[in-house]
């Protein structure tokens, strides 16, 4: 079976999704980001912080290039859509579903959350990069699947 990508804003539940939809799948799950922290081993704040978000970039691309691409279920870091490489990677080898989910939902959820750099930014700034790759997500998507008032549970069942 075609894979299924996972991409949507960070906190929007890809990887709790993707798990658990693998799980009712019986399918590998992958994540990008972990899979950038074994290759470079580092954490991605500390990738972020000593090599900048272009390198962080290339890893991305990198790792997304060597998944798999039958059987499984990837989910994928928020800004994998910034580049166009990746997204139309993303839409001819997957089958894509994005995690659509409003900024006021997420802004509950991460809080001040320290793992994610890009969220430290401030407020117009997250709101920003929130908006332009919105647009991003429903274009590369095969699929839009809303989160806002649903658990995890309610999410994979829907994709199911
Ligand atoms: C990023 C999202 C993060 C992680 C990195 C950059 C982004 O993943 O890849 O911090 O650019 O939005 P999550 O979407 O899983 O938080």
């Amino acid at each position: 079976m075609k894979g299924i990508s996972l991409i949507g804003f960070m906190g929007s539940g890809k990887t709790s999704v993707g798990e658990e939809l693998a799980n009712a799948l019986q399918l590998a799950f992958l994540d990008t980001d972990h899979q950038i922290e074994i290759q470079c081993g580092k954490s991605i704040p500390e990738l972020f912080s000593s090599k900048g978000e272009k390198i962080f970039r290339d890893y991305e691309t990198m790792v997304l290039k060597q998944m798999p691409t039958f059987d499984v279920v990837v989910s994928t870091g928020g800004g994998i859509v910034e580049r166009r490489e990746n997204r139309k990677w993303l839409k001819e080898h997957y089958q894509v579903i994005f995690l659509n989910t409003d900024l006021e939902v997420i802004r509950k959820r991460l809080a001040d959350d320290r793992s994610r750099p890009l969220w430290q930014k401030g407020k117009d700034e997250v709101e920003q990069l929130f908006q332009r790759r919105f647009q991003l997500y429903r274009t590369t998507a095969h699929r839009v699947i809303d989160t806002n008032n649903r658990d995890v549970r309610m999410v994979v069942e829907e994709i199911l």
